[in-house]
């Protein structure tokens, strides 16, 4: 079986009680260089009435305000550094569905920080010095191309950026160049496979022995279905560039069971996404994020919207987060009912005679809202399993998440695919 837990680095070697006083010195440093040089956490902490030194356990940090996407975008683009811009060595930046992209900032150490911790999270996915890299998250403002890049140099590994997109040429470069590792968005792995398949290229006798998938949520259906048709360990990486980027959380390819938060850099708390109340570990809530040891960019208390648990380490000492069900901007309500992209995943998923390609359609019927499921037929499904796939995901539709919603089995390879991060939910009511 895959392993990690050789060449495990400095932090990965602490036992609990080192870990939460590193936390706890990092996290008082952290509220202190906030407070002293980023004016909207001055403000903020002042109006809440505390100063750095209030923070004297781990505990404490639930009194400290949070912080929001909408406070980035206000500060934008600079107003939330916290070193002069002359020390600003690469800006990045998340695509921002409306308005304004929120713009984040790092330091060399930061640089440095971000590229261990990318690579501690291949190595723990099972990458090794020596191996191939082929990194087809996309390259530029996204962190997902870049950061994947750096921290697998800093690894050892040999890297391909292939970036995204041109997707018969990345089905090329994987012939030839035989990685063994590859990293990108588990939607965008679906569309390799299609290429794959249309080449004639049978994709389990690839070079590839680990999917570093991530940026998206994704369901443990879609894991087995990626594993199976490319005969790979898949491992699901995550994060966010408000924090870092990609690498704030990683898999263990020996374990699979939920992703270790890199804690020595990033401080988890998960919240009532209403009150704001900090939750006990285990209950589902809002993560958010305190970063621990940035320079340009600390964030406190950032409010990620992804919803999931905390849970105790297994692999590593560190705590773990459960699979990222879906963001709560990505929760769809339909006629009361609220759902997930990812629950319609696992649905699709698991009906024969479908293939892993869908959409949820949303129209508005009169007053009301209605849903349909628009999902792919499997090359060569018959009418008949056509039909009984679309009265299946209907039934458990209706069954498991409760709501009706009408189901369309289309044409095979007609649904849009993805480059990056794949878009599950078209919007087509009325404003
Ligand atoms: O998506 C960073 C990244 C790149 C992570 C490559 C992993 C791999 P942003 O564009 O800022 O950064 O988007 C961050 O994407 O708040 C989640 O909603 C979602 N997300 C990221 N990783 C996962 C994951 C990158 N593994 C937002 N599972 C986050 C579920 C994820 N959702």
């Amino acid at each position: 079986m895959a392993d990690s837990t050789d060449l495990l680095d400095a932090g990965e070697l602490l036992d609990a009680d080192a870990l939460r006083a590193l936390q706890l010195e990092r996290l008082r440093n952290t509220l202190r260089h906030a407070y002293e040089n980023v004016p909207f956490y001055r403000d903020a902490f002042d109006k809440a009435g505390l100063r750095p030194e209030d923070c004297g356990s781990l505990a404490d940090l639930a009194r400290f305000p949070f912080t929001t996407k909408a406070d980035l975008r206000e500060n934008y683009p600079y107003g939330m550094f916290a070193v002069p811009r002359e020390r600003i060595r690469r800006i990045h930046a998340s695509s921002g569905t409306t308005g304004r992209p929120t713009v984040v900032g790092y330091t060399e150490n930061d640089l440095s920080m971000w590229s261990d911790m990318v690579a501690r999270s291949i190595r723990a996915a099972g990458g090794r010095p020596g191996d191939i890299a082929h990194i087809a998250y996309g390259y530029g403002l996204f962190t997902g191309g870049l950061g994947a890049h750096y921290g697998a140099e800093r690894l050892g590994c040999t890297v391909v950026p292939a970036s995204g997109g041109m997707t018969a040429r990345q089905v090329q470069l994987i012939q030839d160049l035989k990685p063994g590792i590859i990293m990108v968005t588990p939607s965008y792995m679906l569309t390799l496979l299609d290429e794959f398949e249309r080449q004639g290229v049978d994709p389990r006798t690839t070079s590839l022995r680990v999917g570093v998938f991530g940026a998206e949520p994704w369901t443990e259906e879609m894991r087995r279905e990626i594993e199976e048709r490319f005969a790979i360990d898949a491992v699901d990486i995550y994060g966010l560039s408000e924090v870092i980027g990609p690498g704030v959380a990683q898999e263990c390819v020996e374990t699979k069971d939920g992703l270790h938060v890199w804690e020595d850099h990033f401080y988890p708390e998960v919240v009532d996404p209403l009150t704001g109340e900090v939750l006990p570990d285990g209950a589902e809530g809002e993560l958010v994020f305190t970063s621990l040891t940035k320079e340009a960019m600390p964030v406190v208390r950032y409010r990620t919207r992804d919803l999931t648990r905390l849970m105790p380490g297994t692999a590593r000492v560190f705590r773990r987060m459960a699979k990222v069900t879906g963001r709560s901007d990505d929760l769809v309500i339909v006629r009361g009912v609220n759902l997930f992209p990812t629950q319609v995943e696992e649905i699709v998923l698991r009906t024969p005679g479908v293939a892993p390609h869908f959409q949820l359609r949303l129209t508005r019927e009169g007053r009301l809202d209605a849903l349909t499921v628009r999902a792919e037929a499997r090359a060569g499904a018959t009418p008949e399993t056509r039909d009984t796939a679309a009265r299946a995901i209907a039934a458990a539709v209706k069954d498991g998440i409760g709501v009706s919603a009408r189901v369309e089995i289309v044409e095979p390879e007609s649904l849009e695919r993805s480059v990056g991060k794949i878009r599950r939910i078209v919007d087509l009511r009325p404003k």
